[in-house]
């Protein structure tokens, strides 16, 4: 039997369960384990010895999250000749999402044996023009991501080496259309998550599942201090739907992610 070593970010639930996912239809190879890459501590001993990687996050305005970025450059020197597959999750569009991470890996020398994109239900409960899917729907847009990592795992181990996003249009499209104008909005935002300290209450729910300790406990409210990472797990799990980030007011509805089989 052979190692997966699993290296995610979730903000949401979306990718740990496509990670998840994919460990289970890789088992007759591979024996998996699952690293949290913002909250484990040093990755060097995973990283050397599995036989392959799975990199898996979520897609924020064409780019990787912050934490999966700095887990890539962290490990810069382990990369070399290391076999690595790639799952980014994402809620409709990122041109060359997996490329994002797969061209800074392949620059340390790993070599990329497949990549995938999963259309998984939007998170960005805030942004009017990106409805929230609970429910029957959510079902129905989580199946379809379900039948794409059946094929992908199945190409893995076949070896068929598809990449998706590493096209050249993939990576104009992804850079033109979103990446280009989102880095200034990720630096804006990152010390801007509001919190309506009237609807407040202080439980402290999103001071405990802030996956960076980005929020904490001051005059009995919630307060952030500036290093957000805009994935929006607190805006999600707030109970009062106090708190906002890209969009102007609080959800109307939160993404309560996907149901426990
Ligand atoms: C700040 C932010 C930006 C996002 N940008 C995009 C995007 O550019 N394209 C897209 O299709 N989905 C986008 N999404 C949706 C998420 O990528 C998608 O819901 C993902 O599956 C969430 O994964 P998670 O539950 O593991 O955090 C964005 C979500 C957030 C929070």
């Amino acid at each position: 039997m052979q190692t997966l070593a699993v290296f995610y970010f979730s903000g949401t639930g979306n990718t740990r369960y496509i990670a998840q996912l994919l460990c289970e239809k890789l088992a007759s190879r591979y024996k998996a384990e699952l690293y949290d890459v913002a909250e484990a501590g040093d990755l060097t001993n995973a990283i050397k010895k599995c036989d392959l990687a799975l990199v898996a996050f979520p897609i924020y305005g064409s780019a990787p999250p912050i934490p999966m970025r700095k887990f890539v450059h962290r490990y810069a020197g382990l990369w070399k000749g290391k076999r690595v597959a790639i799952a980014e999750t994402q809620y409709f569009f990122s041109g060359d999402g997996a490329a994002t991470i797969g061209r800074t890996l392949k620059k340390y020398g790993a070599d990329i044996v497949g990549a995938e994109h999963f259309n998984m239900p939007n998170n960005l409960a805030d942004c009017k023009a990106f409805p929230i899917k609970n429910g029957g729907e959510l079902k129905k847009a989580v199946a379809r991501a379900e039948k794409r990592a059946d094929a992908f795992a199945r190409r893995i181990l076949r070896g068929k080496k598809k990449k998706r996003g590493f096209s050249l249009p993939s990576h104009a499209v992804g850079y033109l259309c979103q990446r280009k104008f989102w880095w200034k909005c990720e630096a804006e935002k990152r010390n801007k998550l509001k919190i309506n300290a009237a609807r407040c209450v202080g439980c402290g729910k999103c001071v405990k599942q802030c996956p960076v300790q980005n929020l904490v406990k001051k005059d009995g409210k919630a307060a952030p201090l500036g290093g957000c990472v805009l994935c929006y797990r607190c805006v999600n799990l707030c109970p009062m739907k106090a708190i906002t980030l890209v969009g102007s007011e609080p959800p109307r509805e939160q993404y309560r992610g996907i149901p426990k089989q």
